[in-house]
């Protein structure tokens, strides 16, 4: 089993308060909140930021990236656009000193619960309640139902316009999300040129990303095109991806904040 290794004193992290320590080579996220210190890998996992210079709030601790927020006590993601949790680990404060204990992704609890470890105890350990799986949404099916499809049929004979397009692309849905890319914010500007040699319309897309990185982006883009393609008026679909200005929360739909129950 992994030790534990001294990483500051009680009295180096106010009440409540955060610090950045290195535990065995890992950058660890302290936090001090109503006499119990827990600690979380200092990382964002929407897109690799560190958290512990975002804004704590009670238990809860902000990526000051793009907003997703994470319980300090488990490493659970509470929030878009975060949909994974970050490692929790083992705390205990001995005589006015802490340790940690680095766990493993996928690991169990080991001992007693975040209550447990007080800045004012002996000898006392605390333990992540539980490494959490993603957050849980009421997820829908990715592939249209007939009732969308029936619906994207009728649209596709409907004058091309902008709003056609938009309703059109509710039907790509993020993979992992299951939330549509227009209730994700994520279609920044749509434009038509006309296509030569005949009466049709090339359309151009602006689309972001929750993250540079994002792993579902080839498949969005593809969907994305085939979506719109299936218009009748539509001759070529082009998708351009655009990082500014960044995606954040804040472009959601209310409709999209409610599938992932954000409030
Ligand atoms: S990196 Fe943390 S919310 Fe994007």
């Amino acid at each position: 089993m992994p030790e534990f290794f001294h990483v500051a004193s009680t009295s180096d992290v106010p009440d409540p308060g955060k610090s950045l320590v290195e535990v065995d080579g890992e950058m660890i996220a302290l936090f001090h909140v109503a006499e119990t210190f827990y600690a979380i890998d200092d990382v964002c996992t929407h897109d690799g930021g560190p958290l512990v210079d975002g804004e704590l709030q009670g238990y809860t601790i902000a990526c000051p990236r793009h907003g997703a927020k994470f319980d300090i006590r488990t490493g659970a993601a509470l929030s878009m656009p975060a949909i994974r949790p970050t490692l929790a680990h083992d705390v205990k404060v001995e005589n006015g000193d802490i340790f940690v204990r680095l766990r493993e992704a996928g690991s169990g609890p080991t001992g007693s619960g975040p209550s447990a470890n007080s800045a004012t105890s002996s000898q006392q350990t605390a333990t992540p309640s539980s490494f959490f799986p993603a957050q849980t949404t009421d997820k829908q099916d990715p592939i249209p139902s007939p009732e969308e499809n029936t619906q994207s049929q009728s649209l596709t004979s409907e004058t091309l316009s902008e709003d056609i397009v938009r309703e059109l692309l509710k039907q790509v849905k993020d993979p992992e999300l299951f939330v549509n890319i227009i209730d994700l914010g994520l279609i920044y500007n749509v434009s038509f040129s006309a296509a030569p040699d005949n009466s049709k319309q090339n359309v151009s897309i602006d689309m972001t990303m929750t993250s540079p990185a994002c792993p579902a982006g080839p498949q969005l883009i593809a969907d994305t095109k085939r979506a719109v393609n299936t218009h009748e008026d539509v001759e070529d679909v082009e998708v351009r991806i655009v990082m500014e200005p960044p995606w954040t929360p804040d472009r959601m739909t209310d409709d999209g904040r409610d599938q992932l129950g954000i409030f």
